[in-house]
């Protein structure tokens, strides 16, 4: 029995992977490769010491997936394969509706055919209404800002409609909160495709000289030190959910929703300051307007993956700034 992860090699996907593999999973890797690459997949191979099937394929070629899935014995599938630009999404929202929507209705569908009902789903903690009440719970009113968010949001609704019309589905939707960080290893990390839009890779980027500054977006909020406050969690413990969430499928039906973070927020200026202390850099930074689009504070309220995944996130702010540290470092270029 293997999980087929799609989207398998991106900066998620690679994480969840070598996870899966250590734990003792087969896997099944879908990727089209739009924006990672296969050298971050020989890297898990090498350092979970197995190789595993990859298939540089569309999701959108119901044809071709079918075939994998007779070839292989899925027994569940992780989906992760999708655009996650805010910014692109605003300029060009038809191919965003058609990437991240069409590809997983086929997904459903030959799911469906084939007689696969466990699917865990990648979802965005930008699927919540902006709000002031601190920290969200998974039974807060919904509601996207952009395209891209949308694309998340109608995801959810659409998957619950799948799973009322039959109950055979397990269906787990996590909403990620800020996943930074990198393998301890620094052989695995988030390799942005140009100009990153997020504020560790950016960050990451001042620290090693390829650009001079890093540009904060608004100091005025409401926050401790009026920059934006984010729930970041390690990707390393982002990715041990999901192995929880698999693992909860195995015996219980039905459709749930879990927030992943730390349920701990972090203002921009404090991370700043840790990413400086674990790099011995100076972090130099330039206060502009804020972005569009950009709420004061966002963490989680994490009790319900506490208590029904029993997972928690480990590894604390020093420790995500500093894998994605070494990371930068060993790679300063990417993959
Ligand atoms: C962003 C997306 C969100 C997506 C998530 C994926 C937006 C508005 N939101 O979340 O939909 O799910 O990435 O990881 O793009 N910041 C700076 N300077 C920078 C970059 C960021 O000051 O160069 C600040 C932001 O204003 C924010 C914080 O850093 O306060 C975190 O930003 P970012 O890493 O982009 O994440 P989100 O905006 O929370």
């Amino acid at each position: 029995m293997a999980v087929l992860v799609t989207g398998g090699a991106g900066y998620i996907g690679s994480h969840i992977c070598l996870e899966l593999i250590e734990c003792g999973y087969d896997i099944v890797v879908v990727d089209n490769f739009s924006n990672s690459k296969f050298e971050a997949l020989r890297r898990v191979m090498e350092m979970g010491n197995q190789s595993f099937p990859v298939y540089n394929l569309d999701l959108h070629n119901q044809k071709e997936l079918s075939t994998i899935f007779d070839r292989h014995s899925i027994d569940a599938v992780i989906h992760l394969a999708g655009y996650k630009s805010v910014r692109d999404s605003t300029i060009d929202p038809i191919n965003y509706y058609w990437n991240n929507i069409v590809s997983t209705l086929t997904l459903l569908e030959v799911m469906q055919m084939q007689d696969v009902y466990k699917l865990v789903f990648s979802s965005s903690a930008t699927v919540y209404k902006a709000s002031d009440k601190m920290p969200i719970t998974e039974d807060y009113p919904l509601e996207a800002c952009n395209p891209y968010g949308r694309t998340k949001l109608i995801i959810e609704q659409l998957l619950k409609d799948v799973h009322d019309s039959d109950p055979n589905w397990h269906i787990t939707i996590l909403r990620y909160f800020n996943p930074i960080g990198a393998h301890k290893s620094g052989r695995i990390g988030e390799d942005s495709n140009g100009t990153p839009n997020n504020l560790v890779p950016y960050l990451s980027n001042v620290a090693i000289g390829n650009y001079p500054k890093l540009y904060i977006f608004g100091n005025d909020y409401p926050t401790k030190d009026g920059t934006g406050v984010r729930d970041y969690i390690h990707v390393v413990d982002l990715a041990k959910g999901h192995i929880r969430a698999l693992s909860r499928m195995e015996d219980m039906k039905g459709l749930e929703v879990f927030n992943l973070g730390t349920g701990t927020g972090y203002s921009v200026l404090e991370l700043v300051k840790a990413f400086s202390q674990v790099s011995k850099k100076e972090i130099a930074y330039t206060i502009t307007s804020r972005r569009n689009g950009d709420v004061a504070e966002c963490y989680a309220d994490v009790t319900k993956a506490n208590n029904q995944l029993g997972w928690q996130a480990e590894k604390d702010i020093h420790e995500m700034c500093q894998d994605a540290w070494r990371w930068q470092q060993q790679n300063p270029n990417g993959y």
